[in-house]
């Protein structure tokens, strides 16, 4: 079948690999042949991290994508992350191992709809999360990801009017810390809302000396349960420098690579959902990506992520203000 087409299709290249390859290995040279770098979020599989040359959060994925020297940038994470990048790096070619490793938090605000939306509210500043279309993005006056969402709010007059989207958890968590009354899109994380507020107060009674670690896109009751609220990259860190020894994780538990590499000897007990036939809430999306479509795609070039360069235009510039407030 014809590259493009089996793309369309199915959103990867599925060319035949030998089995004898070492992937890490042939990934790592098709990178220093191309001039290529492989950026990967903390959340797909733990080999595409260790074979990456930067992992991080959506910030720190957006400020490597807008420093970088490289041609190509291979981009493990979800489909707007890739996007974001392919906005502040237009010259470079953005690869993605899956194209069709979507956002569905990020596929719940169409622009049509959020368009007419904001027509009720004319006074009101944009303030869109970084899990957005670049579509959304170029109808937004600035955005912000989980780890600078309070600075970029607090950078605004308080008594500037603000629509806030799409994850009304964030939202409020920003609404609750800084005393504003933004006006919050009705969107979720269904990996990040599910957790179990039940199931985590049965841990914290097995496990009275664990930390809870929380990304603001859980559910209210279980921030509410929190010791410490922070993107993967702030969780990451929290547990890095702390002597604490054992920690309740509620994120997707592809962070735990890290932790475990990091500190092998420490604790992390990744939250369950709600669904008690459940033991762990995973973003199917991240995990779309594999060492074998990631090879394929450095190998082929493709998949590539591409928009007009009128959207890209528009995309860039609240992406840039939040970059120079961060
Ligand atoms: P971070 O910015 O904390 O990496 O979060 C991105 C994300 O998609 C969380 O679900
Ligand atoms: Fe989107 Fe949730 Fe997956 Fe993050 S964890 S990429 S917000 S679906």
């Amino acid at each position: 079948m014809d590259n493009n087409k089996e793309i369309e299709k199915k959103g990867f290249i599925e060319s035949p690999i030998d089995k004898n390859l070492d992937l890490a290995f042939e990934i790592r040279k098709m990178c220093k042949e191309k001039n290529a770098i492989v950026l990967a979020h903390y959340y797909v599989d733990g080999e595409i991290q260790d074979v990456a040359d930067y992992v991080g959060d959506s910030l720190g994925l957006s400020q490597q994508a807008a420093s970088t020297k490289a041609d190509i940038i291979a981009f493990a994470g979800v489909h707007f992350m890739a996007e974001t990048a392919k906005v502040l790096s237009p010259e470079r070619k953005i690869l993605i191992p899956d194209l069709f490793s979507g956002c569905p938090m990020a596929d719940s605000m169409p622009a049509e709809i959020f368009e007419e939306f904001l027509k009720d509210y004319p006074d009101h500043i944009v303030v869109t999360y970084v899990n957005t279309t670049a579509e959304i993005k170029a109808l937004s006056d600035i955005t912000c990801t989980s780890s600078n969402a309070k600075k970029i709010i607090e950078s605004l007059p308080k008594d500037q009017k603000i629509i806030f989207g799409p994850d009304k958890n964030l939202g409020s968590y920003i609404n609750e810390i800084t005393g504003r009354n933004m006006v919050l899109w009705d969107g979720v994380c269904s990996v990040h809302d599910n957790f179990s507020a039940e199931r985590l107060k049965t841990l914290k009674n097995d496990n009275p000396d664990a930390k809870v670690l929380a990304h603001p896109e859980c559910n209210k009751e279980v921030l509410l349960l929190a010791d410490m609220i922070g993107s993967t990259a702030g969780i990451l860190n929290y547990t890095k420098n702390t002597d604490y020894q054992k920690f309740i994780i509620a994120t997707e538990p592809g962070i735990l690579h890290k932790m475990k590499k990091a500190n092998p000897e420490k604790i992390y007990i990744p939250l369950p959902p709600k669904n008690p036939r459940m033991e762990m809430s995973i973003c199917r999306n991240m995990k779309k990506h594999s060492m074998a479509k990631l090879y394929n795609a450095l190998k082929y070039e493709l998949p590539e992520v591409l928009m007009s360069e009128e959207l890209m235009e528009k995309a860039k510039r609240p992406i840039e203000r939040m970059l120079k407030i961060s």
